[in-house]
């Protein structure tokens, strides 16, 4: 199916776990897409190395080396565009993307954030969830817009928030399912199953309850 798969590129700045389960489930025979190319904007990102170790093109475009946020997004557009990159991933990239670069990839810019979104949009948002003292935390894959955070919301999964938690444990508690929800969202997303009507979406999935956590759409895992 390598020939009809739909070329992701990945942008990041940290670790890259959200990276390496999309690596993952690009490895199998039946997932609509691939990983054309990750980008991050700090050279020491350890995403660099997965990327490297799967064999994918990773290229570093450091918005410290650009006077502008044009050229730093022209610089981003540029190397997306060289490898003929048909959606983007953001995954732990922390720079916000502007609306003119964003009008390249119209629809097609997925990003993941450790929240139960609109609630604690930005940074930290799990020690923002312990702040406020929710019982009910989680992950959300949205399409982006300028916003921080903002973007209509395809899928979302929760997850207990457990009285002796602190910052750590309930970060890995959501991290262990944004590993799970984000393959599952770019299969939906890049085989049209989800369609984009305002600031709304429909997704086209069963709902179905897991044993631990509510997933909505429903998957108990990726059912790539
Ligand atoms: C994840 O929690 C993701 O939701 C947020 O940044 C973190 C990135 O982690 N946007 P990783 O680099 O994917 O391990």
């Amino acid at each position: 199916m390598s020939g009809q798969r739909v070329r992701l590129g990945v942008l990041v700045s940290g670790s890259g776990s959200n990276l390496q389960a999309l690596l993952d489930a690009c490895a199998r025979e039946d997932f609509p897409a691939e990983v054309a190319c990750v980008v991050s904007n700090v050279s020491t990102a350890f995403a660099l190395e997965r990327a490297r170790k799967a064999g994918v093109t990773a290229k570093v475009v450091d918005h410290k080396a650009h006077a502008t946020k044009e050229g730093f997004e022209k610089a981003l557009l540029d190397t997306l565009r060289a490898a003929n990159v048909e959606w983007v991933c953001l995954a732990g990239f922390m720079r916000l993307l502007s609306a003119d670069f964003l009008g390249h990839y119209a629809g097609r810019v997925l990003n993941i954030h450790p929240s139960l979104l609109p609630a604690f949009p930005g940074l930290h948002a799990q020690r923002q969830a312990l702040e406020r003292g929710v019982k009910v935390a989680g992950c959300t894959v949205h399409f982006v817009d300028a916003g921080t955070d903002t973007g209509p919301i395809i899928a979302q999964v929760a997850v207990p928030v457990l009285p002796d938690d602190d910052e750590k444990a309930l970060s890995s508690r959501i991290l262990a399912e944004e590993h799970r929800l984000y393959p599952l969202a770019v299969r939906l997303a890049v085989t049209g199953k989800v369609t984009l009507d305002a600031a709304r979406t429909r997704v086209e999935a069963r709902a179905t309850v897991g044993e631990l956590a509510l997933r909505n759409p429903g998957a108990t895992v990726d059912p790539a």
